[in-house]
C-alpha cells in the first residue's frame, strides 16, 4: 500500500491565492486536521482526524450569508462591489462574456452562474431565466466554450415547483437547440429531492437530448444511491463537497469523511463512461482522481475538473498544461453577496486576502 500521507488542513495559510508567499505553500503535519492514505486501490483510509476546522466560524458566516440587511449594505456600496471582484466576473452579461472569451482562449471551458437565488415572486423568476436565454444565445453567437449553471430557487422553486420546471424546461430546449448544456446546482439538503427529480424527469425527455446536468455533494450520506441512479438513467453529474451547513443526520459531520467520500464517488463516476465534472480545488481529491483514471485507462479528455473562477488560478493552468479539462465557474451580476459569503465560509482565511486586496485598491 502507498501511504504517502496527503494534508487535507483547510486551515493552512491561503496558499496560491495569495500571490508572493510561496513560503507559506508549505504545510507541515503539525497543522493537519485530517490526513488520509491513499492506498494502490484508491480507496482512501482516513489515519487521522482532530474534527473539521474552524466549523464556529463556518456555521457563522453561512448564517450571515442567509442576512438580508447586511446583503443589501453589502450588494449597494462600493467598499461590497470591491470586495466581490476577486471571486465575482462583474456586474453585466457582458462583463462575464468577456471573462469567459479569455478564459477559452486560455484553454479552460466555463459555466456561466447568473447570480441570484430564492427569488420571491414569479415575475422575478421569469427576468432571472431571461438573462440565461441571453447567455445561451451570447454563447451560441460568440462560439463560446460555455454553458450555464442555475439555481432552481432562482428559477421559482420555493413558490412551485411546476414554475421551477417549466422556466427550466424551456431553459433545456434552448441550450439542446444551441448546442449548449444547463448544469442544475445543488442547494441545500431540503432541495436535493425536488431537484434531482426535476433534472431526472428532464433528462428522461428524448426531445431534450441530455442537456441537463446534476450536482451531487459528496456530504451528504444519500449521495452513492443518488449517483447510482443518476449513473444507470445516463445523467451527467457534477460532483462536489457541498457548500451548505447541513445537520449531523444528513450529512457527514467530519471534513475528513467527506473527503474520503468525495474520492469514493469520484472513483465512480470515472467508472461510469459518462462524462463528469470534478468540481474542487482540493489537490488530494485530484491527485487522487489523477491516478485513479490512469490506473484504470481512463484518459484525462474523458472527464473534467471544476473550479471557481478566482479560486487556485495557478492549479486552473497547472491541469490545463498537463492535458487535462478544466471547466471554471464563472459568477457575475449584482447579487453576489450569499455566493461571496459561502466562499469566505469554506475558508475564512480569504478574509483576511480580500482585507488585503481592498486596501491596495
Ligand atoms: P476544501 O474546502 O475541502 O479545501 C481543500 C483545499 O482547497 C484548501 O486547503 C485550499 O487549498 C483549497 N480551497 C478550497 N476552497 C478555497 C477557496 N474558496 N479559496 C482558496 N482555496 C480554496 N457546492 C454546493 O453545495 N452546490 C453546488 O452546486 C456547488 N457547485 C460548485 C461548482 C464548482 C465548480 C466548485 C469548484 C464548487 C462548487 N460548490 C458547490 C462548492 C463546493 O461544494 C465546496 O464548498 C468548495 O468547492 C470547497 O471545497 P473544495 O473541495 O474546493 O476544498
Amino acid at each position: 500500500m502507498n501511504s504517502t500521507p496527503v494534508c487535507l488542513c483547510a486551515t493552512a495559510p491561503p496558499d496560491s491565492i495569495v500571490p508572493n508567499r510561496v513560503s507559506l505553500l508549505r504545510r507541515t503535519d503539525s497543522h493537519c486536521c485530517a490526513k488520509l492514505v491513499l492506498p494502490a486501490s484508491g480507496q482512501p483510509a482516513v489515519v487521522a482526524t482532530e474534527g473539521s476546522p474552524m466549523p464556529l466560524l463556518r456555521s457563522a458566516l453561512i448564517a450571515l450569508s442567509r442576512n438580508r440587511p447586511l446583503r443589501r449594505w453589502s450588494e449597494r456600496t462600493r467598499l461590497g462591489l470591491r470586495f466581490s471582484a476577486r471571486f465575482v466576473a462583474g456586474m453585466e452579461i457582458g462583463d462575464a462574456l468577456r471573462v469567459a472569451e479569455t478564459l477559452n482562449r486560455q484553454g479552460m471551458t466555463v459555466s456561466l452562474d447568473s447570480l441570484g437565488e430564492s427569488v420571491t415572486s414569479e415575475a422575478e423568476a421569469e427576468a432571472a431565466a431571461g438573462v440565461y436565454h441571453r447567455l445561451l444565445d451570447e454563447i451560441a453567437a460568440r462560439r463560446l466554450d460555455a454553458h450555464i449553471s442555475v439555481k432552481l430557487t432562482q428559477m421559482g422553486l420555493n413558490l412551485s415547483p411546476a414554475l421551477a420546471e417549466s422556466i427550466v424546461e424551456s431553459l433545456v430546449r434552448h441550450a439542446q437547440a444551441t448546442g449548449s448544456f444547463v448544469r442544475i446546482d445543488m442547494e441545500d439538503s431540503s432541495r436535493t429531492e425536488a431537484t434531482l427529480g426535476l433534472v431526472r424527469r428532464l433528462h428522461a425527455r428524448p426531445e431534450l437530448g441530455g442537456a441537463i446536468g446534476a450536482v451531487i455533494q459528496a456530504y451528504l450520506y444519500r449521495s452513492q444511491a443518488d449517483i447510482e441512479q443518476l449513473v444507470a438513467e445516463g445523467v451527467r453529474v457534477r460532483l462536489c463537497k457541498g457548500a451548505y451547513d447541513e445537520p449531523p443526520a444528513v450529512a457527514f459531520p467530519r471534513k475528513a469523511d467527506v473527503d474520503a467520500n468525495f474520492i469514493r464517488l469520484s472513483g465512480r463516476l470515472l467508472d461510469s463512461g459518462l462524462y463528469h465534472g470534478l468540481a474542487t480545488h482540493d489537490e488530494a481529491m485530484i491527485a487522487a482522481a489523477k491516478s485513479y483514471a490512469s490506473r484504470q485507462g481512463i484518459a484525462p479528455t474523458r472527464f473534467e475538473f471544476q473550479m471557481l473562477f478566482g479560486v487556485r488560478r495557478d492549479l486552473q493552468r497547472r491541469l490545463v498544461e498537463e492535458g487535462y479539462k478544466v471547466r471554471v465557474y464563472l459568477p457575475f451580476g449584482s447579487d453576489w453577496y450569499p455566493y461571496l459569503m459561502r466562499r469566505l465560509a469554506e475558508r475564512p482565511a480569504n478574509m483576511l486576502f480580500l482585507a488585503r486586496n481592498l486596501f491596495r485598491l
